[in-house]
C-alpha cells in the first residue's frame, strides 16, 4: 500500500489527541512530523499536549513548535470552556519525556515540503496561522503542496464562536485569508460534517482499559461530553470529533462528498469576522477555489475511529 506523506498541524486540544492516535495508529498515513499551534491552550500546553499524546501512540514522531498568537493580533484564551485549563480537561498534569525540536514549525513544514515536492498533504487541525507565516515568507511552497485538509470554517450551518465563525477561521482570520487565497488546492472540512459524527459516552466507556493512552484519554473526553453536554449527566453525551474526522478525510477522501465553491473570509464585519463566505450562487462571479465537505460516511468512519483506537463497541 502507498504511504500518503503528511504533516499535522495541531492546537493539542481534546480532539486533536483524538486525531493524533488517529493518524500514529494508521497504516496508510506516513506522519513526518507535527507542528503546533497556539488555540486550545497557549502554545507551551499545545506544545506539551501534543508531546504527550505522541509519547502514548505507537510510534514517535518529531513535534516542531510553532505560532504563539495569531498574525495581527495577541491571543486571548477561548477554548478553556470545552479544552480544559491544560487543553486536555484539566486534572492530569503531563509530564512528556521528549521535548520539541530545536528547528521551529515553519522551517521543518519548507524544508519537508521541498523535500517531498508535490506529495506531502497538510492535515491543519488549528488557527491555520504556522501555514499562513510559511506562505507569506516562502512564496513557492503553495504550488509545491499535494492538499492542505483543514478543519475549519463553517459553509451552510452556524458558526460555534459566533453566530456564523467557527474557532479555528474566527481564531485567526487573517490567516485562514492568506491560506484560501494561496491558489493550494483545499479541502474544507467544516462544521457541515464534523458536527455529525459524534464521539459518546457509551462509545467511551468501551475503550480498550489496556490502551497506555487510556486514563489521559477516559478524563479528557468525559470533560469533552461534559462541556458540550451542561447540566447532563454521564450516560447519553455526546461532542463532536471534528479534528479525527480531518486527518481521516486527509487519509481517505472517498469518506465524504465535496463541491467546489468560491470561499472567502471575512475579515471586517462587526457580526461575521471570521465567517467563511460560500458563494453558491448559480452564477457565482468568482471562480471555485476550494472543495467544501459537504457529506460525511458517518458509520464508516465511526466504525473505523473505534477499531482504530480501541474502543470495544461501535456506537
Ligand atoms: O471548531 C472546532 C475546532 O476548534 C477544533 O479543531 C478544535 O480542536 C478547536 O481547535
Ligand atoms: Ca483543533
Amino acid at each position: 500500500m502507498e504511504s500518503i506523506p503528511v504533516i499535522l498541524d495541531m492546537d493539542t486540544g481534546i480532539d486533536d489527541a483524538l486525531a493524533i492516535l488517529y493518524a500514529l495508529r494508521s497504516e496508510k498515513l506516513h506522519v513526518l512530523g507535527i507542528t503546533t499551534c497556539f488555540g486550545n491552550g497557549d502554545i507551551e500546553n499545545t506544545t506539551r499536549n501534543t508531546l504527550a499524546i505522541v509519547e502514548l501512540a505507537p510510534q514517535m514522531v518529531p513535534v516542531y513548535q510553532g505560532a504563539s498568537h495569531p498574525l495581527a493580533s495577541s491571543w486571548q484564551s477561548t477554548a478553556e470552556a470545552f479544552h480544559g485549563p491544560n487543553g486536555l480537561g484539566g486534572s492530569e498534569i503531563l509530564h512528556p519525556v521528549q521535548t520539541a525540536q530545536s528547528v521551529g514549525a515553519v522551517d521543518f513544514m519548507r524544508k519537508s515540503i521541498i523535500d517531498h515536492a508535490h506529495d506531502i498533504v497538510l492535515v491543519a487541525t488549528a488557527r491555520l496561522t504556522n501555514i499562513a507565516s510559511l506562505f507569506l515568507a516562502h512564496q513557492e511552497v503553495p504550488s509545491m503542496l499535494k492538499r492542505v485538509v483543514i478543519m475549519g470554517g463553517a459553509a451552510f450551518v452556524p458558526g460555534n464562536v459566533t453566530a456564523v465563525a467557527e474557532a479555528n477561521i474566527w481564531g485567526d482570520p487573517e490567516a485562514a485569508w492568506v491560506v484560501f487565497h494561496s491558489g493550494v488546492p483545499i479541502t474544507m472540512v467544516g462544521l457541515d460534517v464534523t458536527m455529525q459524527v459524534p464521539i459518546s459516552d457509551c462509545l467511551l466507556s468501551s475503550l480498550n482499559p489496556e490502551v497506555p493512552y487510556y486514563n489521559i484519554i477516559q478524563e479528557a473526553v468525559d470533560f469533552y461530553l461534559s462541556a458540550y453536554n451542561p447540566g447532563s449527566p454521564p450516560g447519553k453525551r455526546t461532542a463532536p470529533l471534528h479534528d479525527p474526522l480531518a486527518v481521516a478525510i486527509a487519509e481517505d477522501a472517498q469518506l465524504c462528498r465535496t463541491r467546489s465553491y468560491p470561499v472567502d473570509i471575512e475579515l471586517h464585519g462587526q457580526l461575521t469576522r471570521g465567517m467563511t463566505v460560500v458563494d453558491y450562487r448559480e452564477r457565482a462571479t468568482t471562480i471555485p477555489n476550494i472543495d467544501v465537505a459537504v457529506s460525511v460516511e458517518r458509520n464508516r468512519f465511526l466504525r473505523e475511529f473505534a477499531q482504530r483506537l480501541q474502543f470495544q463497541r461501535i456506537c
